[in-house]
């Protein structure tokens, strides 16, 4: 198995200290909290899928220039099931437990109103064209009012060319219209290639190669319709907007991404606490760039007014998602940090808390944990110190 991957058992119950090189802000203050996928392996059974290994939560606790690094598992009930006979007992997303599953053997088709559907016994379903029995796949996209609960223009269906997405980096109203930015993968491949047995020591390389890429992506869904609406022309009146909205015969709402950038892009966050749901100019990711050996492996900051990034990347090291701290004394959208724990892939190689400077995106400090690995994790939040 891959370094990245291999399963981690212990916990760091007290807290370590960190070697700073560079300089820590003084204003930063407060905890950077991170959860993901560690122990691998129990016993002699292991667990065959990336989101699957027992969750760890890991804290790197920043104070008066100094960085300490803190590890415990999450006691879930699957934890205590599975360490208490020493052996896994409990299905994961992609590790069936000890017992067939007994959900996935009958398919059955119903209907919703003049819509049909295709169902297993499991949360999966399928639309089906009740006249010539296609698979309908489109994604759809519906809208709630978050005042009163109620979905909003019932009476069209927002729909899009299929695709999977696991995270949204934001949305917000202008002028009749969402705009909403995220990750998109054109099919679901990714939930395949991070089955474990990917990372193995031979195939590491290859995989994160041609690794499933998906790309940030911009929506733009028109809200003001009605019966004068006129159909088969583009709806958005943004300036500078490329995505297009169109309305059919059938009051569909064909929805056309615009694509922000060719590069792969991920685990996007924002200035979240600032900018949370209203307009706004950057994101922060991971990114794949064209012809990449590395997928993921490179940080970026996204200027989604110019389309343009700033980028952060070192060899034989692996970044996990970066997170906005923003300086509480700051008025721009990037004045803060960017916080990103960064893997050793070789021995010898301390891993480290980056801290990168959000305007420049270069580095401000670094704080090195010999001896360590950290939990190839997924997100994470940064949690200010409230002022005394
Ligand atoms: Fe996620």
């Amino acid at each position: 198995m891959d370094r990245l991957f291999e399963s981690i058992n212990d916990e760091v119950s007290t807290p370590v200290e960190g070697i700073v090189i560079g300089t820590v802000p003084e204003w930063l203050s407060g905890s950077l909290i991170r959860n993901g996928s560690a122990m691998f392996q129990i016993g002699e059974c292991k667990y065959k899928h990336q989101f699957d290994g027992l969750a760890a939560i890991q804290k790197f606790d920043i104070n008066d220039g100094k960085v300490t690094y803190q590890r415990k598992f999450v006691k879930s009930e699957s934890y205590q099931k599975n360490m208490s006979v020493n052996k896994i007992v409990v299905n994961e997303f992609g590790t069936p437990a000890y017992f067939p599953d007994p959900y996935n053997t009958a398919v059955s088709v119903w209907p919703l109103k003049d819509r049909l559907f295709a169902s297993t016994e499991t949360n999966r379903i399928h639309e089906i064209d009740p006249e010539n029995l296609d698979t309908l796949d489109r994604t759809k996209i519906h809208i709630i009012d978050k005042k009163t609960g109620e979905e909003v223009n019932v009476a069209y269906t927002y729909q899009s060319s299929s695709c999977l997405v696991f995270h949204h980096g934001n949305a917000y109203e202008e002028d009749g219209f969402i705009v909403m930015d995220l990750c998109r993968f054109p099919d679901s491949k990714i939930l395949n290639t991070t089955y474990l047995s990917s990372y193995e020591t031979d195939k590491w390389k290859e995989t994160m190669k041609n690794f499933p890429r998906s790309n940030l992506c911009r929506f733009i869904i028109p809200l003001n319709l009605d019966e004068k609406t006129p159909k088969s022309k583009n709806l958005v009146t943004l300036p500078n907007e490329k995505a297009t909205a169109v309305l059919t015969e059938n009051n569909s709402v064909l929805l056309n991404p615009e694509f922000m950038s060719d590069i792969g892009f991920e685990l996007c966050t924002i200035n979240y606490p600032k900018y949370n749901g209203v307009k706004y100019r950057y994101m922060y990711g991971c990114c794949s760039e064209k012809n990449c050996d590395l997928c993921l492996g490179t940080l970026a900051k996204f200027d989604v007014e110019t389309r343009t990034y700033k980028t952060w990347k070192e060899e034989d090291r692996y970044p996990t998602e970066p997170i906005f701290a923003p300086n509480p004394d700051g008025t721009d959208e990037d004045d803060g940090v960017i916080l990103a724990a960064i893997h050793s892939l070789v021995p010898g190689k301390n891993p480290f808390l980056l801290i990168l400077d959000g305007k420049t995106f270069t580095e401000k400090a670094r704080v090195e944990f010999p001896d360590l690995r950290f939990v190839k994790d997924i997100h994470g939040m940064f949690r200010a110190k409230p002022k005394d």
